[in-house]
């Protein structure tokens, strides 16, 4: 991973307007993905991930940008309007989506769609486009014959691969990767994951955004991992810090309630996580964690501010000294 920064998130904030009010499932979140890493995002269902996502690729409403930038390559794609955005995707920033089959046209054949998708692009799907695109396709098992099928010949596994190779044709500096393993079953899942690793490490795709509540698999593949929780950013950090010394009480939780991970979980304070996220309509300022938070104080109703504890690992919490690094780990 080198320091370079591809991606600049500063205080984004997008929410969901909606007729009682608005929803804020993304409330002032500041991250930098760099280049060449493997950022993995996880946090429990609902916690606004994929809202980060769609403000970042897509913009629909209800969802509405309220403040914030995210710079990428130099430029804020926040205030970039939508037919230069459209210039970019696939060619610099690529998201990969959860369900395949959304993705894909059912009524063309995967090389017809290709070909369209590189056309808009200015790119000529010639005979040497399309051996590059064979030899994409013989890095996941896909045969070439998959380009003359419907995507209702093939099977999920098959499609879930067939997109990440669509998906990256173009050598894009950033994918977005949103739960695309959770429709898959375990060994689907792992392949996924370590094709988007092979990817980033043939240098076919720069760095990558891998959002699951998985952490397991962020283990296996994430250089670093960032938790949310109820649309704050509340820790991120190395992999190997947040898996065996996380310092926020709720990657804590989250930690120790995962037994699967496949690493030794010290943390015998916090069993499982009681209760649940709090309602995010027409929330107001805190630590959205303290409902849930047997450390809490006066102090958590104002919202904590990002702290680095090393300058790869940063937690929002009050009171993170008092809760100890080695010790709790
Ligand atoms: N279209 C929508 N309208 C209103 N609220 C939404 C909408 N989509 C998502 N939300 C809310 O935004 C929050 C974050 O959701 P989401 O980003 O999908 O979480 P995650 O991907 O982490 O499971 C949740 O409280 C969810 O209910
Ligand atoms: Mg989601």
């Amino acid at each position: 991973m080198s320091s370079e920064v591809i991606l600049d998130i500063r205080e984004l904030r997008a929410y969901y307007r909606i007729l009682k009010g608005d929803v804020k499932a993304l409330d002032g979140v500041t991250f930098q993905v760099r280049r060449g890493e493997i950022l993995g995002i996880a946090g429990e269902s609902g916690c606004g991930k994929s809202t980060l996502a769609h403000t970042l690729m897509l913009r629909k409403p209800p969802l509405t940008h309220i403040s914030g930038e995210a710079i990428f390559l130099g430029k804020d794609i926040m205030q970039m309007p939508n037919s230069e955005f459209r210039k970019m995707r696939f060619r610099d920033i690529s998201i990969i989506p959860q369900y395949a089959l959304d993705a894909l046209s059912p009524t063309k054949r995967i090389g017809t769609f290709i070909r369209d998708i590189v056309n808009e692009h200015d790119i000529t799907a010639d005979e040497e486009f399309m051996d590059k695109v064979k030899e994409r396709f013989a890095m996941v098992n896909l045969d070439s014959s998959v380009l003359h099928r419907f995507p209702i010949e093939l099977s999920g596994g098959m499609k879930q691969r067939a997109i990440m190779i669509i998906s990256t044709l173009m050598n894009p500096a950033l994918v977005l990767a949103d739960e695309i393993t959770s429709a898959l079953d375990v060994s689907s899942q792992r392949f996924a994951a370590s094709m988007l690793m092979e990817l980033r490490d043939k240098g076919i795709i720069g760095s990558a955004i891998f959002i699951t509540h998985d952490l397991s698999i962020l283990y296996q593949i994430a250089d670093r991992i960032m938790i949310m929780y109820a649309g704050h950013l509340v820790e991120i950090g190395p992999v190997d810090e947040i898996i065996h010394n996380p310092r926020h009480p709720y990657t804590q939780a989250l930690i120790a309630s995962l037994p699967k991970v496949g690493v030794q979980i010290k943390h015998e304070r916090l069993e499982g996580i009681k209760g649940t996220p709090p309602e995010l309509l027409d929330i107001g300022p805190g630590c959205r964690f303290r409902f849930r938070c047997p450390y809490r104080t006066n102090k958590c109703e104002k919202t904590p501010e990002i702290e680095d504890i090393n300058p790869l690992h940063s937690i929002a919490c009050w009171h993170f000294e008092e809760l100890g690094g080695e010790s709790v780990g």
